[in-house]
């Protein structure tokens, strides 16, 4: 590779490389990664599979991961110890899957079965799990991911401390309890998306690529998650997640990590790298907004047939 004018005369997942890259052109990478990830065409094909995986579910192919090539080299334009600070926090929001994953099917059980197997499997009557969910089988494999990036960067093992799940909070309105749990978890989605290709702007090589992996499942949960949204609740749904922003912003804030104060993702100690997350979260809602437009209810009734009694 040759050096000239900070650009490295390469491209990668991100486009143009640049060796000491400033804030314009870090944002050109989460653009090219935006486009290049969540296109149309993408967001679609995602979507349009969420009824094949009813019938046939089947999890999503991986490529290989070159774990011999990843180095501390391929952190572009970020310090280290704040890349493996945000690793961290990526590591942690991805455990316990179990545990969630039995919450959205507790949540979806009556509205919605083929979505509740989709998310967290089946139970034989007396609890027994039968079979795992397609979600839980991609999302269990993001922690051990991050962690084996943690340990090729730092040489140490990395014991991620799991979130709490509350579990299914039953209230008298079945509907609305729904309502606002898909619409967390779409939420959840959205964030590891937009956190995933911010990590992918500042790296390059074999690092970037092992991170495009749990990130294209992640763009897969968001679009299947976005479009069965909007045929169970319509357009008011998407309407409020907009309105998350904000919402999301005050809620990651408060997210405490014990190894570091600075892991705190909006708390950065450089304002530049939160100025730059909060552009890539804007930048994945503008995309799903754009392509939200195209979606209308013959399409999704088409796709995803009558809207169940429970959810009328
Ligand atoms: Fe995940
Ligand atoms: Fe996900």
């Amino acid at each position: 590779m040759r050096v000239q004018n900070q650009i490295i005369c390469s491209t990668d997942l991100a486009g143009k490389v640049y060796k000491n890259p400033n804030y314009l052109q870090t944002r050109q990478r989460i653009n090219y990664l935006v486009n290049h990830f969540l296109s149309q065409g993408i967001l679609y094909s995602r979507l349009h599979d969420l009824p094949t995986q009813f019938e046939n579910p089947r999890q999503r192919h991986w490529q290989p991961i070159d774990w011999k090539a990843i180095s501390d080299e391929q952190i572009v334009g970020v310090p280290k110890d704040l890349f493996i600070s945000f690793l961290v926090n990526a590591t942690e929001i991805e455990t316990p899957i179990r545990n969630y994953a039995i919450e959205s099917r507790d949540y979806l059980q009556a509205a919605h079965p083929q979505l509740a197997r989709f998310m967290g499997g089946t139970f034989s009557e007396d609890g027994k799990m039968l079979e795992i969910g397609v979600w839980e089988k991609e999302e269990r494999q993001h922690a051990p991911v991050f962690q084996k990036i943690y340990h090729k960067l730092t040489l140490e093992k990395l014991q991620p401390k799991p979130n709490t799940v509350q579990g299914y909070q039953k209230s008298d309105d079945l509907q609305q309890d729904i309502y606002s749990h898909v619409l967390s978890r779409m939420a959840t989605e959205w964030s590891a998306t937009s956190s995933y290709l911010w990590l992918m702007a500042h790296s390059t090589g074999a690092l970037q690529h092992a991170i495009a992996q749990p990130l294209q499942d992640e763009i897969n949960h968001l679009a299947k998650f976005w479009g069965i949204g909007i045929w169970a609740f319509g357009d008011s749904y998407i309407a409020r997640l907009q309105g998350m922003t904000q919402l999301l912003i005050d809620l990651l804030k408060h997210h405490k990590n014990e190894r570091s104060q600075e892991v705190n993702i909006f708390g950065f100690s450089n304002a530049l790298y939160a100025v730059e997350l909060m552009f890539t979260f804007s930048r994945v809602m503008t995309r799903l907004n754009r392509w939200h437009k195209s979606l209308d209810a013959g399409y999704l009734e088409n796709l995803f047939g009558e809207k169940p009694m429970l959810l009328t």
